[in-house]
């Protein structure tokens, strides 16, 4: 990936693969790495949009130069998203071209002088202005708290291309192949999610508002800052988001438990057997201790179902289920069907904390409620069974 790429005329794709970091925000792990996707747009002016993180300058650096030429300038950086893994290399970039005018939203200005203490050299635009750069022209979208205030995406017209920030983007680092019809998609779809749910979910109304921003828009490229570059499906990734982000499931069920001994678990494979039993065949079971809740929360996103059940930890819930509630409540999905269990010794808690957070999720709660004594006895167990095949019926109603 020594090479810019061209994805449009006239338009080359610049960014770099990390494989070495191996939390993304410090606490997503990147186990397929991830990309910093930024662009060059050539042409009668050369305009940068977006850069990568500071670790990775000197790749960057070299491919600028393989299209600026040697002694080249550059005019123009439009910055569609601050957070420092596309931000990073501003500084150096302003060193290298101090001629080079940093384009940004006033929200985005204000972030280019408190990260890096910048102030000359810089044009404020608004929302819809236009950027005319004589073969190119480019229109700027305000899309604020995706995921940040000053997010914004860029729609250069010629090639139809939307830099899109980090909307539509994915983990996993590109390997070889940068275009939707280069991949193989399906090596990156859970990856999509993870990411779409993690990061972006919690926005899901702003991601509504900016799709109907784009309404009408002709969008022949989706060019995010993560992963691959949508040229031939954009409608692909698109419709995904606009799916995510209605908080639309599939069918099927996530059963995430907290166990120690087994007792926990031993309920949660009955729970699992019901819903089996009841016709569901996406059934995912997850021990929390030993899922990174990033998982969890994918195929939260993904299935209708969620299953929660917890041993009881010195009065309350385990602390990897605490820690999975917290995120889910965090993040703000809608429009699932619940189910609860759990377990404890001497003065429970864990089920208590469940349906406090049942209360707070605002979704549909299955009955039966188990919980169990020590180790569930023969009708717990059955309770549980039953309350996998009610939740089936849900999920298939
Ligand atoms: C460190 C520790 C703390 C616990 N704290 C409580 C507690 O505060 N209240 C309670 O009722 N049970 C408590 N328990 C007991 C467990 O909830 C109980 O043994 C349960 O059956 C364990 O389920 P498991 O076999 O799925 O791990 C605790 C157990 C351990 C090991
Ligand atoms: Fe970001
Ligand atoms: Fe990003």
């Amino acid at each position: 990936m020594h090479d810019p790429i061209e994805i449009a005329k006239n338009i080359y794709w610049i960014g770099v693969n990390d494989y070495e970091t191996d939390l993304f925000e410090a606490q997503w792990p990147l186990p397929e790495g991830v990309s910093y996707n930024s662009y060059l747009i050539t042409g009668d002016k050369m305009v940068l949009i977006d850069t990568v993180k500071k670790t990775h300058l000197s790749q960057y650096v070299e491919k600028i130069r393989k299209l600026a030429g040697d002694g080249g300038t550059i005019d123009y950086l439009v910055i569609n998203h601050m957070e420092p893994d596309h931000s990073g290399a501003i500084p150096i970039m302003k060193q290298l071209f101090p001629e080079m005018n940093i384009v940004g939203n006033k929200k985005t200005i204000d972030l280019v002088k408190e990260f890096y203490g910048i102030t000359a050299g810089v044009t404020t635009i608004t929302d819809g202005d236009e950027l005319d750069l004589g073969s190119h022209r480019l229109r700027f979208v305000l899309t604020p708290m995706v995921h940040w205030p000053e997010t914004m995406m860029t729609y250069e017209r010629s090639s139809r291309v939307l830099f899109a920030g980090d909307a539509f983007g994915s983990f996993k680092a590109l390997d070889g192949g940068i275009f939707d019809d280069e991949i193989d998609r399906s090596r990156y779809d859970d990856e999509i999610l993870r990411y779409f749910s993690n990061i972006v979910g919690k926005y899901s109304p702003m991601v509504q508002k900016a799709l109907v921003k784009l309404k009408g828009t002709d969008i022949r490229v989706v060019a995010s800052t993560h992963g691959p570059v949508w040229r031939t499906s954009p409608e692909y990734i698109i419709g995904k988001y606009d799916i995510w982000s209605r908080y639309i499931a599939e069918t099927g069920a996530v059963v995430a438990y907290a166990s120690m001994y087994g007792n926990t678990l031993k309920m949660a494979e009955a729970v699992s057997r019901g819903l089996s039993l009841g016709g569901i065949k996406e059934i995912r079971m997850y021990d929390v201790a030993r899922t990174h809740p990033s998982s969890i929360i994918r195929d939260a996103w993904r299935y209708k179902g969620i299953v929660l059940g917890s041993c009881t930890y010195e009065m309350g819930l385990f602390p990897a289920m605490r820690n999975l509630v917290e995120l889910l409540q965090e993040k703000g999905l809608k429009d699932r069907v619940l189910g609860i269990f759990g377990s404890f010794a001497w003065t429970g808690g864990a089920v208590k904390n469940l349906r406090s957070f049942t209360e707070k999720s605002g979704w549909r709660l299955i009955e039966p409620v188990i919980e169990a004594k020590c180790a569930a006895d023969g009708h717990q167990l059955d309770e549980c069974v039953r309350l996998g095949n009610s939740m089936a019926k849900a999920l298939s109603a």
